[in-house]
Protein backbone atom coordinates (compact mmCIF):
# COMPACT_ATOMS: atom_id res chain seq x y z
CA UNK A 1 0.00 0.00 0.00
CA UNK A 2 1.25 4.09 -0.09
CA UNK A 3 1.14 6.09 2.34
CA UNK A 4 1.66 9.69 2.15
CA UNK A 5 1.87 13.42 4.41
CA UNK A 6 1.39 16.75 2.81
CA UNK A 7 3.50 19.48 4.37
CA UNK A 8 2.66 23.19 4.13
CA UNK A 9 1.93 26.08 5.33
CA UNK A 10 -1.54 26.65 6.57
CA UNK A 11 -2.46 30.57 6.37
CA UNK A 12 -3.90 31.88 9.41
CA UNK A 13 -7.55 32.27 9.35
CA UNK A 14 -8.09 31.94 5.65
CA UNK A 15 -10.17 28.68 5.70
CA UNK A 16 -10.95 29.02 2.10
CA UNK A 17 -7.46 29.12 1.03
CA UNK A 18 -6.22 26.41 3.04
CA UNK A 19 -9.06 23.97 1.88
CA UNK A 20 -8.44 24.61 -1.61
CA UNK A 21 -4.26 24.03 -1.13
CA UNK A 22 -5.52 20.61 0.97
CA UNK A 23 -8.16 19.99 -1.69
CA UNK A 24 -5.21 20.30 -4.93
CA UNK A 25 -2.81 17.51 -3.15
CA UNK A 26 -5.83 15.39 -3.00
CA UNK A 27 -6.40 15.59 -6.25
CA UNK A 28 -2.27 15.13 -7.27
CA UNK A 29 -2.01 12.66 -4.67
CA UNK A 30 -3.04 8.86 -5.86
CA UNK A 31 -2.42 6.83 -2.88
CA UNK A 32 -4.09 4.57 0.13
CA UNK A 33 -3.91 6.95 3.00
CA UNK A 34 -2.39 10.92 2.93
CA UNK A 35 -2.43 12.96 6.24
CA UNK A 36 -2.58 16.54 6.56
CA UNK A 37 -1.09 18.37 9.19
CA UNK A 38 -2.27 19.44 12.47
CA UNK A 39 -5.50 22.28 12.53
CA UNK A 40 -4.77 22.77 8.56
CA UNK A 41 -7.84 24.52 8.02
CA UNK A 42 -7.45 27.13 10.36
CA UNK A 43 -3.42 27.70 11.51
CA UNK A 44 -2.53 27.72 15.21
CA UNK A 45 -1.45 30.75 16.76
CA UNK A 46 -5.49 31.76 18.50
CA UNK A 47 -5.58 34.99 20.44
CA UNK A 48 -8.03 34.14 21.96
CA UNK A 49 -11.01 31.21 22.65
CA UNK A 50 -13.30 33.37 20.95
CA UNK A 51 -11.12 33.73 17.86
CA UNK A 52 -11.19 29.18 18.01
CA UNK A 53 -15.03 29.43 17.79
CA UNK A 54 -15.12 31.76 14.87
CA UNK A 55 -12.65 29.43 12.82
CA UNK A 56 -13.57 26.06 14.35
CA UNK A 57 -16.37 23.69 12.55
CA UNK A 58 -18.96 21.47 13.64
CA UNK A 59 -17.81 17.93 11.98
CA UNK A 60 -21.78 17.37 11.22
CA UNK A 61 -22.66 19.29 8.01
CA UNK A 62 -19.21 21.69 7.91
CA UNK A 63 -19.07 22.64 4.43
CA UNK A 64 -14.92 22.67 4.44
CA UNK A 65 -15.08 18.99 5.69
CA UNK A 66 -18.13 18.06 3.10
CA UNK A 67 -15.91 19.66 0.92
CA UNK A 68 -13.34 16.86 1.05
CA UNK A 69 -15.79 14.48 1.60
CA UNK A 70 -16.69 14.89 -2.14
CA UNK A 71 -13.81 15.03 -3.12
CA UNK A 72 -12.90 11.66 -2.05
CA UNK A 73 -15.56 9.77 -3.06
CA UNK A 74 -15.78 7.15 -5.68
CA UNK A 75 -11.89 6.56 -5.13
CA UNK A 76 -9.72 5.00 -3.05
CA UNK A 77 -8.13 7.20 -1.31
CA UNK A 78 -8.26 8.01 2.96
CA UNK A 79 -7.25 11.15 4.16
CA UNK A 80 -6.75 12.32 7.90
CA UNK A 81 -6.78 16.13 8.72
CA UNK A 82 -6.17 18.06 11.61
CA UNK A 83 -9.00 20.55 12.30
CA UNK A 84 -10.32 22.88 15.33
CA UNK A 85 -13.98 20.87 16.33
CA UNK A 86 -16.77 22.69 18.04
CA UNK A 87 -19.30 20.56 20.25
CA UNK A 88 -21.78 22.34 21.63
CA UNK A 89 -20.19 24.58 23.87
CA UNK A 90 -16.87 22.63 24.16
CA UNK A 91 -13.93 23.27 21.39
CA UNK A 92 -11.53 19.70 20.78
CA UNK A 93 -8.27 19.74 18.36
CA UNK A 94 -9.05 16.73 16.34
CA UNK A 95 -8.93 14.97 13.48
CA UNK A 96 -10.96 13.09 11.37
CA UNK A 97 -10.49 10.46 9.40
CA UNK A 98 -12.46 10.50 5.69
CA UNK A 99 -12.56 7.92 3.00
CA UNK A 100 -14.70 7.15 0.00
CA UNK A 101 -17.57 6.48 1.92
CA UNK A 102 -17.47 9.35 4.09
CA UNK A 103 -16.21 9.96 7.72
CA UNK A 104 -14.79 6.93 9.29
CA UNK A 105 -13.31 7.92 12.28
CA UNK A 106 -12.79 10.77 14.85
CA UNK A 107 -9.94 11.78 17.21
CA UNK A 108 -9.90 14.32 19.84
CA UNK A 109 -6.36 15.33 20.81
CA UNK A 110 -5.39 14.06 24.24
CA UNK A 111 -2.23 15.74 25.61
CA UNK A 112 -3.00 19.66 24.72
CA UNK A 113 0.17 21.45 24.18
CA UNK A 114 1.09 25.11 25.61
CA UNK A 115 -1.89 27.64 25.17
CA UNK A 116 -3.94 25.13 23.81
CA UNK A 117 -4.54 24.24 27.02
CA UNK A 118 -6.54 28.06 27.25
CA UNK A 119 -8.72 27.27 24.20
CA UNK A 120 -9.72 23.10 23.90
CA UNK A 121 -10.77 20.39 26.09
CA UNK A 122 -8.53 17.58 26.31
CA UNK A 123 -10.14 14.79 23.96
CA UNK A 124 -12.77 12.23 25.24
CA UNK A 125 -12.46 9.83 22.28
CA UNK A 126 -9.70 7.71 23.75
CA UNK A 127 -7.33 6.13 20.85
CA UNK A 128 -9.45 4.32 18.72
CA UNK A 129 -8.23 2.10 15.27
CA UNK A 130 -10.26 2.17 12.04
CA UNK A 131 -9.74 -0.79 9.19
CA UNK A 132 -9.73 0.99 6.09
CA UNK A 133 -9.48 -2.21 3.95
CA UNK A 134 -5.36 -2.11 3.71
CA UNK A 135 -4.23 -1.41 6.97
CA UNK A 136 -5.26 -1.04 10.27
CA UNK A 137 -5.23 3.06 11.49
CA UNK A 138 -5.14 4.62 14.15
CA UNK A 139 -4.36 8.89 15.04
CA UNK A 140 -2.85 10.75 17.42
CA UNK A 141 -2.07 14.53 17.17
CA UNK A 142 1.45 16.05 17.61
CA UNK A 143 2.28 16.80 21.07
CA UNK A 144 0.94 13.08 22.03
CA UNK A 145 3.84 11.84 20.80
CA UNK A 146 5.54 13.06 24.41
CA UNK A 147 3.37 10.77 26.03
CA UNK A 148 4.54 6.88 25.14
CA UNK A 149 1.05 5.88 26.68
CA UNK A 150 -0.79 7.25 23.37
CA UNK A 151 1.26 5.36 20.68
CA UNK A 152 1.40 1.86 22.87
CA UNK A 153 -2.13 2.27 23.10
CA UNK A 154 -2.94 2.21 19.78
CA UNK A 155 -0.96 -0.22 19.23
CA UNK A 156 -2.22 -2.23 21.90
CA UNK A 157 -5.52 -2.05 20.23
CA UNK A 158 -4.87 -3.01 16.53
CA UNK A 159 -3.14 -0.36 14.86
CA UNK A 160 -0.70 -1.01 12.08
CA UNK A 161 -0.09 2.71 10.77
CA UNK A 162 -0.16 5.98 13.37
CA UNK A 163 -1.48 8.64 11.77
CA UNK A 164 0.09 12.15 13.28
CA UNK A 165 -0.75 15.11 12.44
CA UNK A 166 1.46 17.65 13.84
CA UNK A 167 2.67 21.46 14.53
CA UNK A 168 5.69 21.02 16.25
CA UNK A 169 7.90 24.27 16.95
CA UNK A 170 10.30 22.11 19.25
CA UNK A 171 12.95 20.26 17.02
CA UNK A 172 12.50 16.28 19.17
CA UNK A 173 9.85 14.37 17.87
CA UNK A 174 10.93 13.55 14.15
CA UNK A 175 13.55 11.80 16.00
CA UNK A 176 11.72 10.54 18.60
CA UNK A 177 9.13 8.60 16.97
CA UNK A 178 11.93 6.46 15.48
CA UNK A 179 11.61 5.21 19.25
CA UNK A 180 8.01 5.26 18.81
CA UNK A 181 8.22 2.56 15.73
CA UNK A 182 10.37 0.22 17.12
CA UNK A 183 8.77 0.02 20.53
CA UNK A 184 5.60 -0.37 19.15
CA UNK A 185 6.31 -2.40 16.15
CA UNK A 186 4.19 0.30 13.71
CA UNK A 187 4.27 2.59 11.21
CA UNK A 188 4.37 6.28 11.83
CA UNK A 189 3.06 9.07 9.38
CA UNK A 190 4.14 12.93 10.73
CA UNK A 191 2.67 15.64 8.71
CA UNK A 192 3.93 18.48 10.27
CA UNK A 193 3.28 22.40 9.03
CA UNK A 194 6.04 24.79 8.00
CA UNK A 195 6.08 28.63 7.80
CA UNK A 196 6.11 31.22 10.99
CA UNK A 197 3.07 32.63 13.00
CA UNK A 198 3.16 35.82 15.51
CA UNK A 199 0.08 36.61 16.46
CA UNK A 200 -1.05 39.51 19.07
CA UNK A 201 2.58 40.07 19.69
CA UNK A 202 3.09 36.49 21.00
CA UNK A 203 6.81 35.30 20.76
CA UNK A 204 6.73 33.92 16.80
CA UNK A 205 6.01 30.17 16.48
CA UNK A 206 8.29 28.22 13.77
CA UNK A 207 7.31 25.42 12.75
CA UNK A 208 9.70 22.67 11.61
CA UNK A 209 8.70 20.45 9.05
CA UNK A 210 10.70 17.53 8.49
CA UNK A 211 7.43 15.39 8.49
CA UNK A 212 8.24 11.81 7.77
CA UNK A 213 7.09 7.90 7.30
CA UNK A 214 8.99 5.85 9.18
CA UNK A 215 9.10 2.13 9.39
CA UNK A 216 8.69 -0.45 12.33
CA UNK A 217 12.20 -1.55 12.31
CA UNK A 218 12.97 2.88 13.08
CA UNK A 219 13.79 2.88 9.23
CA UNK A 220 13.23 6.54 8.49
CA UNK A 221 11.54 6.05 4.86
CA UNK A 222 11.55 9.77 3.83
CA UNK A 223 11.69 12.92 6.15
CA UNK A 224 11.23 16.43 4.28
CA UNK A 225 13.08 19.14 4.51
CA UNK A 226 12.70 22.15 7.46
CA UNK A 227 10.74 24.67 5.37
CA UNK A 228 9.73 23.45 2.01
CA UNK A 229 6.41 22.48 0.83
CA UNK A 230 6.70 18.64 0.44
CA UNK A 231 4.02 16.28 -1.25
CA UNK A 232 5.14 12.82 -0.13
CA UNK A 233 4.11 8.85 -1.03
CA UNK A 234 5.67 5.90 -0.57
CA UNK A 235 5.33 1.97 -0.67
CA UNK A 236 4.87 0.21 2.68
CA UNK A 237 4.76 -3.28 3.56
CA UNK A 238 2.12 -3.34 6.36
CA UNK A 239 3.19 -7.26 7.36
CA UNK A 240 6.14 -5.56 8.77
CA UNK A 241 3.85 -4.11 11.35
CA UNK A 242 1.41 -7.47 11.93
CA UNK A 243 4.57 -9.42 13.11
CA UNK A 244 5.98 -8.55 16.78
CA UNK A 245 8.20 -11.31 16.88
CA UNK A 246 11.08 -9.36 17.53
CA UNK A 247 13.29 -12.84 17.77
CA UNK A 248 12.39 -16.48 18.23
CA UNK A 249 12.16 -16.06 21.91
CA UNK A 250 10.59 -12.51 22.07
CA UNK A 251 7.19 -11.34 21.12
CA UNK A 252 6.72 -7.55 21.83
CA UNK A 253 3.22 -6.99 23.08
CA UNK A 254 2.81 -10.73 24.78
CA UNK A 255 6.16 -9.82 26.34
CA UNK A 256 4.65 -6.93 28.32
CA UNK A 257 4.29 -7.68 32.57
CA UNK A 258 1.09 -4.96 32.63
CA UNK A 259 0.87 -5.79 36.33
CA UNK A 260 4.12 -4.14 37.14
CA UNK A 261 3.33 -0.79 35.03
CA UNK A 262 1.19 0.69 38.21
CA UNK A 263 -0.53 4.54 37.34
CA UNK A 264 2.08 5.96 40.06
CA UNK A 265 1.97 8.72 41.92
CA UNK A 266 4.81 10.66 41.24
CA UNK A 267 2.88 13.48 39.84
CA UNK A 268 0.29 14.13 42.26
C1 LIG B 1 1.84 20.65 19.43
O1 LIG B 1 1.29 19.76 20.08
N1 LIG B 1 1.18 21.31 18.50
C2 LIG B 1 3.25 20.98 19.66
Amino acid sequence: MKVGFFQFAPKFGEIQHNLNVILQAIEEFSVDLLVFPELALSGYQFTSKAEVEELSQETAGCPALQRIQTALQGGGLYVVLGFAERVGGNLYNSALLIGPRGPLGLYRKTHLFFEETLWFSPGNTGFQVWDIGTAKVGIMVCFDWFYPESARTLALNGAEILCHPSNLVLPYCPDAMVTRCLENRVFTVTANRIGLEERGGKPPLRFIGMSEVVAPNGQILFRAPESETSLYACDIDIAQARNKRINPYNDLLKDRHPQWYAEGTAGE
